[in-house]
């Protein structure tokens, strides 16, 4: 079922170069609605959990170690085919692919360090938010 929701991080890179401010204004002015958002920092096995779909890959332990090296904010987001859009405004995984004036294409600094991550069905996007937010916080 279309959620018309998907789940995104600001990777390592990208928050530690001081770029999450710039790609949440992106995020905001392309339409997307922020949900829920949280700054953390993953352990190895926490990220090793999150991209558990990719362990047979060559690439999984050194995405993990990369993961895992810096704070990172984690956020839902909500607009009308959430997922698809997202994906196109991102760019592809490695940012020498990514349309120009994509967040990729402008932030990312290789195809690990490539700035943000974006849920690539309506099922992941539901799966990995879950991971992050059990449930949106409210305060008082
Ligand atoms: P992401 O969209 O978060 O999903 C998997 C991540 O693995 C990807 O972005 C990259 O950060 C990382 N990665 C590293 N090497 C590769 C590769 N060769 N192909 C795909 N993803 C890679």
């Amino acid at each position: 079922m279309a959620t018309n929701r998907t789940f995104t991080m600001i990777k390592p890179d990208a928050f530690s170069a001081g770029n999450s401010g710039a790609i949440l204004k992106m995020i905001e002015e392309a339409g997307f609605k922020i949900i829920a958002m949280k700054a953390t920092q993953l352990t190895p096995a926490t990220a090793g959990k999150f991209y558990e779909v990719h362990k047979e890959r060559p690439f999984y332990a050194d995405l993990c170690a990369y993961m895992s090296s810096g704070p990172i904010i984690a956020a839902i987001l909500e607009k009308e085919n959430a997922v698809e859009d997202f994906r196109k405004l991102i760019g592809a995984t490695n940012p020498a692919d990514a349309a120009e004036g994509t967040i990729r294409k402008i932030f990312a600094k290789s195809i690990e360090a490539n700035a943000v991550h974006g849920s690539d069905s309506d099922e992941n996007a539901a799966i990995e938010g879950n991971f992050y937010f059990s449930q949106i916080e409210r305060i008082g």
